[in-house]
């Protein structure tokens, strides 16, 4: 199945009621393990690459792989990139050939957050790539970007309609209680603010912060609006539980294939359990 635009693939799952896992990968076998869980989930899915797999393996390098290991999928895959906060950045890939692209400026000013996503937004759409940005600050830590508990801010409404207004993103991350990471306690998402903030922009939202959330709250997120919802600690962890698993047994020949193996493994398990709980799983029909 061909590769597919962050747009077209959200805007159908927002108007059918579930939401895209945007898994992101930081090697071969993650690459390997959500295109296998999609595939055993008939489910469309989003292959993200931030900011430490990018200082890590390089940009080049992991959509080349992306492209070979997804090439030949039986569902729809659209290839995204995570949080940059470099413009120049945002053109390499869609020079690359990424089909979606995220500017993150949530740590800039206002009008300089808007400004920048704005310009991205105009060079995506020409191109037929999807556009994602962000208002409010979620918390946590992603890549090497550490947003402070007493620093994270539930997006309003007003500030969410005024970025859309200013920059036309085709789809919205917003912060709603979710964090980046673990939660030291279960968090309560803000379905009120979800809600309005979904009726006043009318475009798909992004849920970032998705490993560690409750599945009922998932749900009810997806049921407000949300089409697009980020996973990487829990996929992170997976994988060096799944390695953990081997190497805490007599090694005789450390055969890479097994250690590593191992890790896919139990990242593509929690990868089709994502798919389950964000409601996409079988969707792929959607798309021939
Ligand atoms: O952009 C990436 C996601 O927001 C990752 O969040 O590590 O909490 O799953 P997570
Ligand atoms: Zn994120």
């Amino acid at each position: 199945m061909p590769f597919i635009s962050g747009k077209e693939l959200l805007d159908k799952a927002w108007q059918n009621g579930y939401a895209v896992g945007a898994f992101s990968a930081h090697n071969a076998e993650t690459i390997q393990a959500i295109v296998m869980a999609a595939e055993a989930e008939q489910a469309p899915v989003m292959i993200q690459v931030g900011q430490r797999a990018i200082q890590y393996m390089g940009l080049e390098p992991m959509k080349a792989m992306i492209d070979i290991f997804a090439k030949t999928a039986t569902v729809p895959v659209c290839i995204h990139l995570d949080h940059s906060r470099q413009y120049e950045q945002t053109m390499q890939a869609i020079r690359l050939g990424f089909q979606s692209v995220m500017f993150d400026g949530s740590a800039l000013p206002f009008a300089d957050n808007a400004a920048i996503t704005r310009k991205v937004v105009e060079a995506s759409r020409a191109l037929g790539v999807g556009s994602e940005g962000e208002i409010g600050k979620i918390g946590g830590t992603e890549d090497d970007i550490t947003v402070a508990e007493e620093d994270a801010m539930i997006t309003s409404v007003q500030e969410a309609i005024q970025f859309v207004d200013a920059t036309d993103v085709d789809y919205l991350a917003v912060s709603i209680g979710t964090a980046h990471g673990i939660y030291k306690k279960t968090p309560k998402l803000a379905f009120g603010r979800l809600q309005e903030i979904a009726a006043a922009v009318r475009r798909p939202i992004v849920l970032h912060g998705g490993s560690d959330v409750p599945d009922d709250q998932i749900r009810q997120a997806v049921k407000l609006g949300v089409a697009k919802i980020n996973v990487d600690t829990e996929l992170r962890q997976s994988f060096t539980l799944g390695m953990l698993e081997v190497l805490n047994q007599d090694q005789e020949e450390y055969h890479l294939s097994v250690t590593l193996g191992r890790g896919r493994e139990w990242t593509m398990r929690k990868v089709q359990e994502k798919i389950r709980v964000f409601g996409s799983a079988g969707k792929a029909r959607d798309f021939v």
